[in-house]
């Protein structure tokens, strides 16, 4: 693979499953040093070993994104292991179904904290160390669910529509900077969030459902994790100096029909 990302620290977010995972890999193989933020700390740990094997620089550090204190200690120990920082992907999210009247306070904060205000507190901090670099790339995941949706997902969906709104405006306020700022709007992929989504609503049958949410794609089959890792990849690197404030849609062309 063209070490395209040579020179390059990277910070990844969600980084022990999933998309994350995948982006944190893909990442390095291109050159990039990469510290993945998650905080599943078991789980990190598992990957400790596959990564030195597999030669990836890549670093593990627990962190419960939603929580300023964390993320500010974070990126204080992040600033002491590389002062200059190139690129941030921002992969952590999560997911409650339900409808509104069936849902919690609680359950509106657990996504909006995770899947939108983690990112404000992330990228404040990034964008200090991407200035001391003269240049960066944050790239946030939003979902195809800002766009259109579907039932029993109106939490997740607002937070996933800010993702996009939220991105546009950094990109402006740090474009003098040189700092790019995008939002990846990725379909159905396969990960063990869609995972535990299958097992929800098909308990007999997940992979069935994993499949055919899959055959709606007008390409026909499930996003990998690799597939959305590459095109965060793009977006960090230099072939895509001019791209910034733009949602980027990635889903097989689930956006492109009415679906009817
Ligand atoms: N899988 C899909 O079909 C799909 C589609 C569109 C968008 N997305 C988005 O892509 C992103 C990644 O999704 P995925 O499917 O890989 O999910 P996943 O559940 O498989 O992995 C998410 C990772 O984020 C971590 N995480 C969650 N909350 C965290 C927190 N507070 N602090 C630190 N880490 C935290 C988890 O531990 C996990 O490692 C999410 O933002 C999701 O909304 C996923």
């Amino acid at each position: 693979m063209e070490k395209n990302l040579a020179g390059r620290n990277a910070v990844v977010t969600g980084a022990a499953m999933g998309i994350g995972r995948a982006t944190a890999e893909v990442l390095a193989e291109r050159g990039a040093r990469v510290i993945a933020l998650d905080y599943n700390e078991a789980k990190l740990n598992e990957l400790i070993p596959i990564w030195k094997s597999a030669s990836l620089d890549i670093t593990p550090m627990q962190c419960d994104v939603t929580n300023a204190e964390a993320v500010a200690s974070a990126f204080k120990k992040i600033g002491d292991i590389f002062p200059k920082l190139s690129i941030l992907a921002n992969v952590a999210g999560v997911v409650r179904y339900g409808k509104i009247e069936n849902l919690s306070e609680a359950d509106w904060d657990f996504q909006l904290d995770t899947n939108l205000k983690a990112m404000f507190l992330t990228c404040r901090e990034a964008v200090k160390l991407m200035r001391a670099n003269g240049s960066g790339s944050i790239i946030n995941i939003s979902s195809v669910q800002a766009m259109a949706s579907q039932q029993t997902v109106a939490p997740y969906a607002a937070s996933k529509g800010g993702v996009i709104s939220f991105t546009r405006s950094i990109a402006l306020d740090y474009a003098a900077d040189g700092i790019r700022a995008n939002a990846v709007l990725p379909g159905s992929v396969e990960t063990p969030m869609l995972r535990a989504a299958g097992e929800q609503f098909n308990p007999s049958d997940p992979d069935g459902a994993m499949k055919n949410w899959g055959a709606l794609h007008p390409l026909g089959f499930l996003i990998q994790p690799r597939d959305i890792a590459n095109v965060i990849a793009f977006l960090a690197s230099d072939e895509a100096r001019v791209i910034t404030g733009a949602p980027i849609i990635a889903d097989s062309g689930l956006l492109a029909g009415l679906g009817v």
